[in-house]
C-alpha cells in the first residue's frame, strides 16, 4: 500500500510525501532514481546502521553514522557532518540524506540548509515519531547544553519517504513516544483547517489494539492523516508566527521535564504526553474545556497506557527552562491549551500562575 501527500509552502516551494509498506528493494530504487545525478551525503543512526546497512544501498563511502540519543544532536558532530560533506565534494547539486529518528531529520537537515548555503535534503525517517512529526514542516536544529533546538533553520526537504517497515524493529519505548505525538494531533484537529471525513479522536478511541500491534494499514493510515495535518498547518504558516505554536501542545512542560533530566528520563513523546495530561487539568479547572471532554480526553491517554506525570520535580527548576523557550517571551510562559473539543488556544502566564498550577 502506497499513500502520496503533498506539501504546499508556497508556489515555489512544495515537495511530496511518500507513506508505504514496500519491500527496501523498492526502496531503493526510488531513493537511486530520485539522487542518481547527485553526489549524496547519507547521515544514518547508528542503530539504524547497524539493523539496515545491509538492505540500503548505500556505500560506506557515502554515511556518516551519528551516534543515538538527542544529546548527540551538537555543533561538534554538526561540524563533522560539515567536513564530511567537504571531503566528499559536494557541491550546490548535491544532496544530504537522513535516515534515522529526529535527532538525525534535525541535524542531517542543519547541515544541509547550510552547507553552501543550502543544498538538496531527503528525509527518510526510522521512527514513529519522525515520520508523524520531525521530518515534515522543515524544522531542523542542533541543541546547546541546556537549549533543545536552539540552533536552527527553517528548510523543508525536498523528498519524504516514509517506510514503515523500519517500524518493526522499533522498541517499545520508541513506538510509544511516537504514539505521544500521534496523540497530540488528536486535541488539536479542528484547529488545522483539513477538511475530512476521517476523525483522528474517534479512529484513535476505536482502533487502539490495531495500532498498539503496528498493523499495517492502521499505521499507515494514521501516519497520513497526522501528516495532512501537519501539511495543512505548515503551509498556511511556515515559520511559526501563529497557527503552528498549536503543534506544541504538550511541549512546554514536555521540554522542561526532558531537559531538567538531561534527556535520558523521559523520551520526547512521552514527556510531551505528560505536558497533554498538564494542560488538559489546567484547561479543565479553568473552565475552557467541559467536564466530559476533559475525561474522553484523559480516557484515550490512559487507553494507550500513558498516565499524568506524578510531580516530584522543583517547579523552580521546569519554570526556569520553560522562560527560556524559544516560545516565551521575557516576562510570560506560552503555553498551549485545550478551549473546545479538538481545538487549542494560545496562552501566556506568568511564572507565578505557573508555579501554582504546577503544584500537585
Ligand atoms: N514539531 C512541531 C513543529 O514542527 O512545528
Amino acid at each position: 500500500m502506497r499513500q502520496t501527500l503533498k506539501v504546499k509552502i508556497d508556489d515555489t516551494n512544495e515537495y511530496m510525501i511518500d507513506i508505504s509498506d514496500s519491500s527496501f528493494e523498492e526502496l531503493n530504487k526510488e531513493i537511486y532514481e530520485y539522487t542518481r545525478t547527485q553526489k549524496r551525503l547519507v547521515v544514518m543512526s547508528k542503530k539504524v546502521y547497524k539493523l539496515y546497512s545491509q538492505d540500503l544501498n548505500f556505500s560506506d563511502e557515502e554515511i556518516f553514522i551519528l551516534p543515538d540519543g538527542e544529546r548527540e544532536k551538537n555543533y561538534k558532530n554538526y561540524l563533522k557532518i560539515m567536513h564530511r560533506a567537504f571531503e566528499l565534494g559536494l557541491t550546490r547539486q548535491d544532496v544530504i540524506i537522513a535516515v534515522g529518528g529526529g535527532v538525525v531529520g534535525d541535524i542531517a537537515g542543519f547541515a544541509a540548509s547550510t552547507y553552501m548555503r543550502g543544498i538538496d535534503f531527503i528525509q527518510i525517517p526510522t521512527t514513529l515519531l519522525a515520520a508523524v512529526d520531525s521530518s515534515v514542516g522543515g524544522k531542523t536544529a542542533i541543541d546547546l547544553d541546556f537549549s533543545k533546538n536552539i540552533i536552527g533553520t527553517f528548510y523543508q526537504p525536498k523528498k519524504v519517504f516514509i517506510n514503515i517497515n523500519f517500524l518493526k524493529t522499533l522498541d517499545n519505548k520508541q513506538f510509544m513516544s511516537g504514539l505521544g505525538e500521534v496523540l497530540k494531533y488528536a486535541f488539536i484537529e479542528e484547529n488545522c483547517g483539513y477538511d475530512s471525513q476521517f476523525f483522528l479522536f474517534e479512529y484513535l478511541t476505536l482502533c487502539c489494539d490495531k495500532l498498539l500491534n503496528k498493523e499495517p494499514l492502521t499505521l499507515i493510515r494514521v501516519i497520513e492523516y497526522c501528516l495532512n495535518l501537519k501539511a495543512s498547518v505548515v503551509s498556511k504558516d511556515e515559520k511559526e508566527a501563529g497557527l503552528r505554536k498549536i503543534l506544541n501542545l504538550g511541549h512546554t512542560l514536555g521540554h522542561a521535564l526532558e531537559t531538567v533530566t538531561k534527556y535520558n528520563k523521559f523520551t520526547h513523546g512521552q514527556a510531551v504526553v505528560y505536558g497533554i495530561f498538564f494542560v488538559l487539568e489546567w484547561a479543565y479547572k479553568h473552565e475552557y474545556i467541559t467536564y466530559s471532554y476533559y475525561k474522553l480526553s484523559q480516557e484515550l491517554l490512559t487507553k494507550y497506557g500513558f498516565s499524568p506525570l506524578k510531580m516530584t520535580f522543583n517547579p523552580d527548576k521546569l519554570i526556569e527552562v520553560m522562560k527560556k523557550d524559544k516560545k516565551s517571551d521575557s516576562e510570560n510562559i506560552t503555553l498551549i491549551v485545550p478551549c473546545n473539543k479538538k481545538c487549542v488556544k494560545e496562552i501566556k502566564l506568568t511564572p507565578i500562575d505557573m508555579e501554582y498550577a504546577l503544584k500537585p
